[in-house]
């Protein structure tokens, strides 16, 4: 099994490509379900969330080639409806097939796709929106099947803002008959990403990118050649890397207007960035202010950037309270950081975080995505060698991510 060692107290200097995003990539990729015949993608990262969903999209019956960072699917043959469970629990974004399948089949059965590390993430409000739109739904053997014999355009409000389940319901809308209100929706740069793709397939859909979505059902979709944005949970990775070091960093490739909430931030702790329309510059010169943090869904700060941020907190020169408000067990990284010398203590779903002069280094273990990235940016700065185990987890969401951080002068390697 794979392991990452980091030898901390470089300061990384140097320019880094940000990759195509993964949240952005995984429902525009399904979105060729909607179409038949071949859709291109480009700038799509080499990730294992990508490969499952190239799997289970092959499993349905699309043909799908990869180039480098081009992917072709092609949908124009016979496409089935079920989407087994030894795929589905890979990636739960799996779940993103089931409103294009009942709107193309009038049929889905797709695993139900569990939890995971970070919380129960159940899938109720995809349920509730499909069943408004006239899906009948039953859960049996850890499976949905979904039928229809045609979606209607229905108004759906979302307790709560569901990143994928607007997605599902954007999918589930585009073929329906009549016209679908989502309130409520997520306002993600990634679902103005997925309704651009499906609106030059042909789509009519307003307002994505706001809390009310529209979408009037058309009769059929085209397939188109899209280019995937980049990823902002990346750069904001780096982002708070180079301010975590005291570096001098530029991200290339980025999307400066995805990141306001992690900028400004990151302005307050003390970072200098200059912005310009693809790219950031990242510097600090004064001593790391401690700032507190409420994660929040876009375009507030990002529930997948706390671990990351917590990491700068650690060595900050005071004390500051970080609040994860979208999932309710998103501190696992917690007992690692204290493994690594942090001063940090829960109370529900907030941790206060004492700044400490220096982490050191220790042998960790990833758990989930974002958590195993936020052990690497402390082993950039513990003193000592940092050997973080599972890092398979990190392989999901990150491409290269070792062989990028080492292109910016960490001392750091991937072992066997
Ligand atoms: C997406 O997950 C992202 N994944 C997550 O990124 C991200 O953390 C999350 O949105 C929040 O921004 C992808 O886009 C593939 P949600 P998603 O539905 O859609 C509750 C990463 O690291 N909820 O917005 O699954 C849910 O439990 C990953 O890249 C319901 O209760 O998240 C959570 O508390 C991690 N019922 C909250 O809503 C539902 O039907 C937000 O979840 C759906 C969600």
């Amino acid at each position: 099994m794979d392991k990452i060692i980091v030898e901390g107290g470089r300061r990384l200097q140097g320019e880094v490509r940000i990759s195509g995003a993964k949240n952005a990539a995984l429902p525009i990729l399904v979105s060729s379900l909607l179409s038949d015949g071949v859709n291109v993608y480009h700038n799509v990262p080499d990730l294992m969330d990508i490969h499952s969903t190239a799997m289970l999209l092959s499993h349905l019956g699309a043909r799908v080639s990869t180039e480098a960072q081009t992917v072709q699917i092609d949908t124009g043959g016979p496409i089935q409806p079920e989407a087994p469970y030894d795929l589905v629990r890979k990636m739960r974004a799996s779940i993103l097939v089931l409103g294009p399948l009942v709107t193309r089949l009038g049929k889905a059965r797709v695993s139900l796709p569990g939890g995971c590390a970070i919380g129960a993430r159940p899938i109720n409000l995809h349920l509730k929106g499909l069943a408004a739109m006239g899906a009948s739904i039953e859960l049996k053997h850890g499976y949905v099947e979904a039928s229809a014999s045609c979606l209607k355009g229905a108004e759906i409000y979302f307790d709560i803002v569901t990143v994928t389940g607007t997605e599902n319901l954007m999918m589930a809308a585009v073929l329906a008959q009549g016209t679908t209100i989502l309130r409520n929706a997520a306002r993600e740069p990634e679902i103005v990403a997925l309704a651009d793709t499906l609106m030059r397939m042909g789509a009519d859909i307003r307002g994505a990118g706001t809390a009310v979505i529209t979408i009037n059902g058309v009769c059929a979709l085209k397939p188109v050649a899209t280019t995937i944005v980049p990823d902002r949970i990346e750069a904001g990775t780096f982002m708070v890397a180079a301010t975590l070091t005291g570096g001098d960093v530029t991200l290339m490739d980025c999307e400066p207007e995805h990141l306001g909430a992690l900028v400004d931030k990151l302005r307050q702790v003390g970072a200098e960035i200059n912005l310009s329309e693809h790219t950031m510059h990242i510097t600090r010169r004064a001593e790391i202010a401690s700032v507190d943090v409420k994660t929040q869904p876009y375009p507030g700060f990002p529930t997948d950037m706390q671990a990351q941020f917590m990491v700068l907190m650690s060595i900050a020169g005071g004390t500051s309270m970080i609040t994860e408000t979208i999932f309710e067990n998103r501190f696992i990284h917690v007992s690692e950081l204290r493994r690594m010398g942090a001063d940090i203590q829960v109370s529900g779903n907030s941790a206060i975080v004492r700044g400490v002069p220096r982490l050191s280094a220790a042998p960790v273990m990833a758990t989930d995505l974002r958590a195993s990235a936020s052990l690497i940016l402390a082993g950039l700065v513990a003193e000592g060698v940092t050997r973080i185990n599972r890092v398979y987890h990190l392989d999901r969401g990150y491409e290269a991510i070792e062989k990028k951080f080492a292109a910016l002068g960490a001392a750091i390697q991937r072992t066997g």
